[in-house]
């Protein structure tokens, strides 16, 4: 069984939005600012493949000096980026970015309806300005990953999501569709985390249009039999080809439904945090 190597890391605590599901604040359980010492550590202890994430990692002010940190540590190092895209034009950051070859630019987006978004980020300047950072990094053909947070106010919105992203931003490659983990802001919170089978006709229609429209899909946090004929969409099912099998020691869980299930054997099961909520 291969080790499991946490990418993350977390360089800052503050941030611009409060998205209903965020889980950044259960992963550093402090309020004092990091100290760069301690991010330089974690970043040597890392293999080729770093998630620089936060609160918001654009309004960390040294986030230049920890990109150069990687950039002159770990040369040969894949970065990807974290953020929730409202800053990304302001102050040259994309300009600066580019310069340090990011490789994967990973877009936290709640949603195509503005309505809808500032009810899940509750901070109500956010749509406007990641719509075009979007549409800039599209310009500019640099690879971004669009995340989607399947959480209790978007998910009837996943089928025409898809639509739009498909219409608005033709060269998208992939997008993710994350089940909220029950985590810090979700932690135990029905009201922020759906039951798997209310979503799953949303996500079969999401998953559906993706195909149609030749777009990557992954599915990550919800199990595959709510997938249907789409479970090899799932994260987990390419892990468990590649005996990544820590992630069944570390989050998920089988129960009793799973006895019945002929894809056992391809799926991890439930997350246990769901099952604190709904079990
Ligand atoms: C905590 S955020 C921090 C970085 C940045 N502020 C952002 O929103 O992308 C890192 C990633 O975790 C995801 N995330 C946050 N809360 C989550 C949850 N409860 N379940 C699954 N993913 C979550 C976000 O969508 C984002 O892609
Ligand atoms: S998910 Fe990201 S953007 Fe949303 S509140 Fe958490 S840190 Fe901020």
């Amino acid at each position: 069984m291969k080790k499991y190597i946490d990418h993350l890391v977390p360089i800052n605590n503050v941030c611009n939005q409060a998205c209903n599901f965020c889980s950044a604040e259960y992963r550093m359980k402090t309020n004092k600012s990091i100290p760069l010492k301690t991010i330089f550590k974690q970043i040597l202890e890392k293999d080729n493949y770093i998630q620089i994430s936060g609160w918001e990692p654009l309004l960390s002010k040294d986030l230049y000096n920890i990109l150069y940190f990687i950039k002159k540590q770990k040369s040969r190092c894949f970065i990807e980026f974290q953020t929730n895209w409202v800053f990304l034009l302001q102050n040259s950051n994309l300009d600066k970015l580019q310069k340090f070859w990011i490789n994967l630019y990973n877009i936290n987006y709640p949603c195509h309806i503005e309505k809808i978004n500032d009810e899940i980020v509750r901070w109500k300047w956010s749509f406007h300005p990641r719509e075009k950072s979007m549409r800039e990094i599209i310009k500019r053909w640099l690879n971004l990953r669009i995340n989607i947070i399947v959480n209790t106010i978007n998910f009837k919105y996943l089928p025409s999501m898809v639509d739009y992203i498909n219409k608005n931003f033709s060269w998208l490659e992939r997008i993710q569709f994350s089940f909220t983990k029950a985590m810090w802001a979700a932690n135990k919170n029905d009201e922020v985390v759906p039951k798997y089978e209310d979503t799953e006709e949303y996500f079969i229609d999401a998953l559906a249009k993706c195909k149609k429209y030749n777009i990557i899909a992954d599915v990550d946090h919800i199990p595959i039999c709510f997938l249907w004929k789409y479970f090899k969409n799932h994260v987990d099912y390419s892990k468990l080809k590649r005996w990544e099998k820590w992630v069944f020691l570390v989050e998920k869980h089988y129960v009793k439904r799973c006895n019945l299930c002929n894809k056992k054997n391809l799926c991890t099961g439930f997350r246990k945090d769901y099952l604190e909520i709904y079990n």
